[in-house]
């Protein structure tokens, strides 16, 4: 059976730690690695990288994992995979490294700060040739797994619009500790909700709908102090809350209209911390990250407004959950399981480094619209 060596970057922090060793490469070497189409199997073998010795040891010897360094560059050098889910703005450097070396590389997102630096890691892609994955974990998720589903069923009839809420209360760190690493309210350390969130919403539109062709976008820094993981008071310098539309095209030539909030200061209504309602001419859709509701022109109902009488009808009552179907695992691991498959076979995995440039540009370019208070059509990115 082949082994793959993969040096994990970044894994002491939130997102490398629980989604990536634990819920991703930790189940997946304990299943005895992943099976391929001819039936055979490859395994995994991390290797724990990060500064902190003391954090890396525990962590090894609390999951039984052999290998862990504080030596980046020898961790590339002996892998067979290179993974980073440090801090966004040291990836590029780490990603380069890995790829001149010939490297495979799977990423969290987003994959730089700028997208001019999004864009040479693409092209260094392209003249490598290696394999290489960006987290697209939503898109693996249940609850858009259905909706794509939909989708694909031609359920809707004409898609006119996409209309997304995402966010949750994050606490400013006095009174309570804050769920979310300081460094993403300080721009100068790359946080920001547009650099976070936006990447996901293209790759989220262009897997859902189409090709993304305009943004505009209002962004705010709603709470500008909060206090850090030391409890020292800072002030908040990125935004914490953006508010954009999205012309999207789909493949068929139908234009839809995108909307989506994100918002680290909003509380939640709703049953699930990030919801889409897709509406089309022959029905309309709900989805969260594991349920779907649907509901077809046949069964919608015919609501009079009258401000004077009490609600008419019990609407959330009358959508139909979309069944998985199928045994829907961890998104991350799934999309792991994915890349793993691609790097055997020599194939380029279907989320990659171009992919992560355009994710990149839509936020680039939605802090561009605010600042400029304007609608900004998105060019094609060339390598
Ligand atoms: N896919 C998703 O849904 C998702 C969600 C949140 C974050 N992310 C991305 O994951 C990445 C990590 O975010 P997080 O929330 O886990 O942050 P975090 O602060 O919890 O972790 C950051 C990691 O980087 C390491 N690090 C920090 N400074 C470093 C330095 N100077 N040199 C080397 N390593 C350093 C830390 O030790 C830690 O391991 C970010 O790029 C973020 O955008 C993705």
């Amino acid at each position: 059976m082949t082994t793959l060596r993969i040096a994990m970057n970044g894994v002491t922090g939130r997102m490398g730690y629980r989604q990536h060793l634990v819920r991703s490469i930790l189940p997946i070497r304990d299943q005895g690695g992943v099976t391929l189409a001819d039936g055979s199997r490859v395994q995994v073998e991390p290797v724990l990288v990060g500064r902190n010795a003391d954090k890396l040891k525990e962590l090894a010897a609390k999951h039984d994992v052999e290998h862990w360094t504080t030596d980046v560059d020898a961790a590339i050098k002996d892998a067979d995979i290179v993974f980073d889910a440090a801090m966004t703005n040291l990836r590029p450097a780490t990603l380069s490294k890995a790829m001149q070396q010939g490297k495979h590389v799977f990423t969290e997102k987003p994959t730089a700060e700028t997208l001019a630096e999004a864009i040479e890691l693409a092209r260094l892609q392209a003249t490598t040739g290696v394999t290489v994955g960006v987290v697209h974990d939503k898109l693996y998720l249940p609850g858009l797994v259905k909706l794509r589903r939909l989708v694909d069923e031609g359920f809707f009839g004409r898609i006119l619009s996409l209309r997304g809420e995402f966010g949750y209360w994050v606490f400013e760190g006095d009174s309570q500790p804050a769920q979310r690493p300081s460094w993403n309210y300080r721009t100068e350390d790359g946080g920001g909700i547009t650099t976070d969130m936006f990447c996901h919403w293209n790759y989220v539109l262009e897997g859902i709908l189409g090709q993304v062709k305009t943004v505009t976008a209002r962004t705010a820094t709603h709470i500008p102090t909060r206090w850090d993981e030391q409890g020292r008071e800072y002030t908040a310098t990125a935004d914490d809350a953006a508010y954009g539309i999205f012309d999207v095209t789909t493949p068929g030539g139908d234009d839809v209209v995108a909307q989506i909030n994100s918002s680290w200061a909003v509380r939640v209504f709703r049953d699930e911390l990030v919801e889409f309602q897709v509406d089309g001419t022959h029905g309309s859709a709900v989805a969260g990250l594991r349920e779907c509701r649907a509901q077809h022109r046949a069964h919608t109902p015919k609501p009079v407004w009258n401000p004077d009488l009490p609600v008419t009808e019990p609407f959330r009552d009358q959508w139909l959950d979309v069944p998985a179907n199928a045994d829907l695992d961890n998104g991350f691991k799934l999309q792991w399981e994915e890349f793993l498959r691609d790097v055997v076979a020599g194939r380029p995995h279907r989320y990659d480094l171009l992919s992560a440039a355009r994710g990149v540009q839509l936020a680039e370019l939605g802090l561009q619209s605010s600042a400029e208070g304007r609608r900004i059509d998105i060019p094609e990115i060339t390598l």
